[in-house]
């Protein structure tokens, strides 16, 4: 792989030790996947920031990059942790995760991190331009940035995510290559699909069917929501390893001539109801009366997503335990505007910097005695079941209101 002369003297150890370290994981990386060159990157986003994900050593090497003098040369926001960094104790989170997790985050702060824990970064201030390469991690927010913002990354682990925030550079491979990006299966939806949970549904499905691909996405209403998309990309990352798709009128390539092109040929693969159908019934573990949680914001709730849960309680009250996943900006704004108090006084709790999959979620669910969840969101549902064993109930957002209002399992 060609190295600038700046970047040889950075391989060579002369702007320290956490640059060299960086430069030779990057280098690394490159040979294996055939880079021709380092490009700049604008941002990173950081996964590997919860310590349930890191582990010991992880979160030891990050420590160590810290404690050399590594300085994040971009702007770099973190993934979620492994608790909400003040309720840690109503969430049922140890003592000592909650420990580690601080001194993790004390180690990204100190290289100069954005201090927000959210898988939502391009609501909180990591927006990158349509075209800019970025090093991403976190495969919802890697699927949004390539599709919806039109940037460019691939889907970083935590090693190279760190080394690009240091290095500010990332091997030029997979998705920085236009060749890449084009799509390699056709998906029309023939159902209309409305509302966060629908469309989780129609994601799970496309991923599973485009498996590592790009899928070409025709039938989407313009009007889509920003949570309708975020939720798209979030499934189709999680029952495939989408890393990008494209939908015509909605994404920025989409009507690229060579996105054009490649599609002509493709075979046409239908979505209707039946196709959505198949997906709930599969993420549908649960009956509504075994519930004993309900969990909203996965991916990270925004302000519209957190009023839409008080718009649809009304002036009921959740008579379950009722967590709205979020971002420390979405809560902040929340209580400006005056309707923390309200959701609380409704028994909706709102937790930060942190999500149901990335925190010790089998001590909580013991602390707490949560054994079934209803969630609107395929995500949550497909990892809370294939990791946790803790049952779903997968619906809309009405329907997981509904069970919170009537007590589910209580
Ligand atoms: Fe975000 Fe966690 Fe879901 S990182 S997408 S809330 S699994």
């Amino acid at each position: 792989m060609y190295l600038t002369s700046e970047e040889e003297k950075a391989l060579d150890g002369e702007f320290g030790t956490a640059v060299q370290t960086a430069m030779k994981i990057l280098v690394t990386i490159g040979d294996i996947f055939e880079a021709d060159r380092l490009i700049p990157v604008s941002s990173v986003h950081m996964p590997g920031s919860s310590v349930v994900v890191s582990g010991r050593a992880g979160a030891k090497f990050v420590r160590r990059m810290a404690d050399e003098g590594g300085l994040f040369r971009v702007l770099t926001t973190l993934n979620p942790a492994a608790t909400d960094l003040e309720m840690w104790r109503e969430m049922g989170v140890p003592e000592e995760v909650y420990r580690e997790q601080l001194e993790l985050t004390e180690a990204y702060r100190r290289m100069g991190a954005v201090d927000v824990h959210t898988c939502i970064p391009y609501l909180a201030g990591n927006t990158p331009a349509y075209g800019s390469d970025v090093a991403w991690g976190e495969s919802s927010a890697v699927v949004y940035a390539n599709s919806i913002l039109g940037a460019r990354t691939n889907r970083e682990g935590g090693p190279s995510a760190l080394a690009s925030a240091v290095a500010g550079r990332t091997p030029r491979y997979g998705m920085h290559l236009e060749e890449n990006r084009v799509p390699t299966v056709r998906v029309r939806v023939g159902a209309e699909v409305e509302g966060v949970e629908a469309y989780g549904s129609l994601g799970y499905y496309v991923g599973g069917v485009a498996e590592d691909g790009v899928p070409f996405i025709e039938g989407l209403p313009r009007g889509v929501w920003i949570d309708e998309l975020k939720m798209l990309s979030a499934a189709l990352a999680t029952s495939g390893a989408v890393p990008m798709f494209h939908a015509p009128g909605i994404t920025p390539e989409a009507s690229l001539k060579v996105v054009r092109e490649a599609v002509e040929g493709l075979e046409v693969v239908e979505v209707g109801h039946g196709e959505l159908r198949e997906v709930r019934e599969k993420l549908c573990t649960a009956d509504a009366g075994d519930v004993s949680a309900v969990c909203v914001g996965c991916p990270h709730a925004s302000v519209s997503e957190a009023l839409s849960v008080l718009r649809t309680l009304g002036n009921r009250k959740a008579n379950l335990m009722f967590w709205i996943f979020t971002s420390t900006h979405v809560k902040h704004v929340l209580k400006r505007m005056g309707v923390l108090t309200k959701m609380s006084s409704l028994g909706v709790q709102i937790l930060c910097d942190t999500c149901p999959i990335l925190a010790p979620m089998k001590d909580i669910s013991e602390s707490l005695g949560v054994d079934a969840v209803a969630t609107n969101s395929a995500k949550l549902a497909h990892y809370l079941n294939s990791k946790y064993g803790i049952k779903t109930f997968y619906g809309s957002l009405e329907r997981c209101v509904e069970v919170a209002v009537s007590g589910g399992r209580r």
